[in-house]
């Protein structure tokens, strides 16, 4: 007789559900028949694609599109030099990625499975427990700190110890951290990393590093030199507008690259994305316009929903986290027909929760204005 396919599915993916990213504005629009739709959903750059990668992609088109029949190098030689230069460290400790979760998925495969653990906060970037279950390991997540603490929301590194054991493979953490917005500090994530038995990966997971004030930015690359088993995760999606074209990477020690490679798809990097994410990484002015605009409209952002009485989430990242006070899933909905996409958080356990991304100064007042009207009605 055998098995059902449903037997053979593996107790991890039963537990799991699909990744529910933020509402396509195309989607909006064959639904609802909009036109006009700002999207503040997925934690995007709002002024786009850095132009320098604009000006790459013009420049592929013309040069390079005669080579789309190639693989792409597998290696990402070039890309990768680039990155190792920028961060002073040698090319092989520089894992790429198709978007850093690729990265953070490759890790899980290598340090997780059947009777190993993985450690992370609630209220954490989805992803951690997917890859996780993926492999068939069991999740740990350690309760966040409360409402009223300093950090409410945040990640409490203490209480993760307490959850570690002779079978964690890997710990996620994310400074700052999606959905919250929440950061921890450069003291703490190198108290953690000293106390962590050193067989046990940890991840730090900085996709919204460059969003972070100068003054509470960690310096992750000299711990590399101390900790051989810290995976540091970047990306291309946010700060240099290219969510789109799918590039991330990992600092590592040269042994864990070593055995990410290992499992590594041969070209999971596509030639155009080598090619722009050189570009992007050269192109300072934008990242210095898109911190710079970032921090002017998150604080004014912040300071107009606390003139609502909504309570925010303190933030360091590209979007505000902000309690509705009533359930944000009918609030997100309302909020749609008036043309504005922003995320609720039912499905991180915060159901009173809106997430909403740092756009322009004109899409911040559009989304004001929306929620005022679905508010107003509630
Ligand atoms: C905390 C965090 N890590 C990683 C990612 C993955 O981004 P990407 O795969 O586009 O690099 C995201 C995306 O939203 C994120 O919020």
């Amino acid at each position: 007789m055998g098995k059902s396919l449903n037997e053979q599915a593996h107790a991890g993916i039963h537990g799991l559900h699909a990744y529910v990213p933020g509402k396509p504005i195309d989607d909006l629009k064959r639904e609802l028949g909009l036109t006009s739709i700002i999207k503040l959903a997925s934690n995007e750059n709002p002024f786009g694609v850095a132009p320098a990668v604009t000006r790459a992609f013009a420049e592929f088109l013309e040069k390079g599109a005669s080579d789309l029949h190639r693989y792409p190098d597998g290696g990402g030689y070039a890309l990768k030099q680039d990155i190792a230069a920028r961060h002073a460290i040698e090319p092989e400790r520089v894992t790429l990625g198709n978007g850093s979760n690729d990265v953070l998925e490759l890790t899980a495969r290598v340090f997780l499975g059947p009777g190993k653990n993985a450690v992370f906060s609630q209220y954490a970037f989805a992803v951690y427990p997917i890859v996780a279950q993926a492999v068939n390991a069991e999740v740990r997540e350690v309760p966040a700190l409360g409402p009223e603490a300093d950090m409410p929301y945040g990640h409490d590194l203490d209480a993760f110890l307490d959850h570690i054991d002779e079978n964690t493979g890997v710990v996620f953490i994310a400074s700052p951290n999606n959905p919250t917005g929440t950061w921890l500090a450069p003291d703490a994530i190198e108290a953690f990393l000293q106390t962590v038995p050193p067989g046990v990966v940890v991840v730090l997971d900085e996709a919204y590093l460059e969003y972070q004030a100068d003054s509470e930015r960690p310096d992750s690359r000299q711990w590399l030199e101390r900790f051989e088993n810290l995976v540091v995760t970047r990306t291309f999606s946010k700060i240099y507008g290219m969510a789109g074209l799918r590039v991330g990477y990992a600092l590592t020690s040269a042994a864990v690259a070593d055995w990410i490679n290992r499992i590594r798809q041969p070209f999971n990097v596509n030639t155009v994305a080598l090619h722009c994410a050189q570009a992007a990484l050269a192109d300072e002015d934008f990242v210095a316009y898109s911190i710079q605009t970032n921090a002017v409209q998150r604080a004014s952002l912040a300071d107009e929903l606390a003139a609502r009485g909504l309570r925010c989430v303190p933030s360091q990242a590209n979007f505000i986290t902000f309690d509705c006070g009533q359930p944000s899933t009918p609030v997100y909905r309302a909020m749609l027909h008036e043309g504005v996409i922003v995320r609720p958080l039912e499905s991180y356990a915060m159901p009173e929760h809106l997430r909403v991304t740092v756009g322009s100064q004109k899409e911040n007042q559009v989304f004001l204005a929306a929620l005022d009207s679905v508010l107003e009605r509630a």
